[in-house]
């Protein structure tokens, strides 16, 4: 990320780096807007170009595919996205937000990132799956989690870049580790898809249920090994990065007491049991979660494009096969913008409306997030959850900052977090009881 600010502070909005080739990295809003509204006419968001994904995701994942493929599989994995579904998923993330918080203890610390982890690879299995407390969901919970996880490391990520070390020397070693545990995964998936292939349920509406019943254009449904490769990419994809950004709202939420108070004067205001849909249009609430994935974007670069037709922008003349890649960090530190970009400020998301090339966390175009809704209403709903229940406070006030974790990004160090009381509305409202009787007692 300082690479990237040093670079476009000498060279401006646009410039060039060979990282393996040479890539295009633009960071202005109307390039932006140029390339993803394009990115399937004058340019184009191959999956070759994400190839390192593979060995995660499989093949046929949404990801590493292109062209007519891609869109295809894209119409087939949208509906259970689309924002009027959110409400099917708003009790599995009640319920799971509240199964994690019954796990800390008043005064004992505990690690944001390993609680919001937890939450977002419970809820992303429930709905994916809509699997519960089978003990087939236990083992590939624990499984995955063990995945995913190695799947961050420095070392993992060297292996995923460099496919020749991808050799299996034996259980011990690295990436013979990884294969089997891999392999142990895809085989409860596979099992699963198998048994409700058998025992076709109507009633069910979890993910993996809406896409088996899903069919293209031509009548054709997925194939099983479609089926694997999406689930492991909505898995993926879906969990460490709203885990992350989670964690940040967390921090930044109780970093910043005047943000914390603003928030609970909004939520308080709610009463017990507020619908979902009222929570998802809280204006502060949805200021905070803007600024979280602003200042530090999980995902700070998009996919790859390619030009596909000789073309100018900003002025470079651009041949065919040239790689275009946004830096949504760039973008989201314009001083132009986002005047003091280095400082949290929600209010800028109530004050001004940004444009969809302005404001970038979940890409665009062809290629744009297709978890973007249910992420932004997973961190509303568990952010609710969890700061109308408990009075948290972080262990330590120092600075965090981001840095690379795997694919994405991440907290430089662990951030830890304490329970000072359970939380409720009517302590809120003595909260403020409270908080007006000392004040009578200072003036008096
Ligand atoms: C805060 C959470 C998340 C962030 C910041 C995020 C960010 C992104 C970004 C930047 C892209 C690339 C877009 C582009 O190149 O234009 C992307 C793609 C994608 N995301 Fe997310 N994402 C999040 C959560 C999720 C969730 C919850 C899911 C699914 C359950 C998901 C599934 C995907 C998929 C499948 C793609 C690839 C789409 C394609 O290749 O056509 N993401 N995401």
């Amino acid at each position: 990320m300082s690479y990237m600010e040093a670079c476009a502070k000498r060279y401006g909005d646009i410039f060039t780096m060979r990282v393996n080739f040479l890539v295009i990295f633009v960071s202005n809003p109307q390039a932006l807007q140029q390339i993803l509204s394009n990115d399937t006419n004058e340019f184009e968001a191959p999956g070759d170009l994400n190839l390192i994904l593979e060995p995660l995701m499989g093949k046929h994942s949404v990801i590493t595919i292109s062209g007519a493929q891609h869109q295809r599989q894209r119409q087939l994995l949208m509906p259970p996205f689309h924002g009027e579904r959110m409400r099917a998923y708003s009790q599995v993330i009640n319920d799971v937000t509240e199964g994690i918080m019954s796990q800390w203890q008043i005064d004992k610390p505990f690690s944001v990132r390993s609680a919001t982890q937890a939450i977002t690879l419970r809820t992303i299995m429930q709905a994916v799956f809509g699997l519960y407390h089978t003990p087939r969901a236990q083992r590939l919970e624990k499984l995955l989690g063990e995945v995913l996880d190695k799947a961050s490391t420095p070392l993992s990520v060297t292996f995923l870049y460099l496919p020749f070390l991808q050799k299996d020397f034996g259980p011990l070693s690295p990436w013979g580790r990884h294969i089997r545990r891999q392999h142990k995964v895809d085989q409860l998936v596979y099992e699963e898809i198998r048994e409700r292939r058998e025992n076709p349920d109507p009633s069910r509406t979890d993910i993996l249920s809406l896409l088996m019943a899903a069919c293209d254009e031509e009548g054709q449904p997925m194939t099983d090994e479609e089926l694997h490769d999406e689930l492991m990419t909505l898995l993926i994809a879906g969990h460490e990065t709203t885990a992350t950004a989670l964690a940040w709202a967390l921090y930044w939420i109780h970093k910043l007491p005047a943000v914390r108070e603003k928030l609970l004067e909004e939520l308080d205001r709610l009463g017990d049991d507020p619908d979902p849909s009222i929570i998802f249009k809280l204006p502060y609430l949805n200021a905070v979660c803007c600024e979280t994935l602003r200042i530090y974007p999980v995902a700070i670069l998009t996919f790859p494009r390619v030009v596909k037709t000789p073309l100018s922008l900003m002025g470079y003349k651009l041949e065919p096969g040239t790689v275009v890649i946004g830096s949504i960090y760039l973008l989201h530190h314009r001083e132009d913008l986002y005047p003091e970009p280095k400082q949290f400020k929600p209010e800028r998301f109530l004050e001004r409306q940004f444009s969809p090339y302005e404001y970038l966390p979940f890409g665009g175009g062809a290629r744009r997030c297709i978890g973007l809704a249910f992420a932004q209403f997973e961190m509303k709903m568990a952010l609710a959850k969890i700061l109308s229940c408990r009075e948290l406070e972080l262990v330590d006030n120092g600075e965090v900052q981001a840095k690379r974790r795997g694919l994405v990004t991440s907290p430089d160090r662990p951030i830890q977090m304490v329970v000072k009381s359970e939380r409720s509305l009517k302590s809120s409202t003595q909260r403020v009881d409270q908080h007006l009787i000392s004040h009578i007692e200072t003036v008096s």
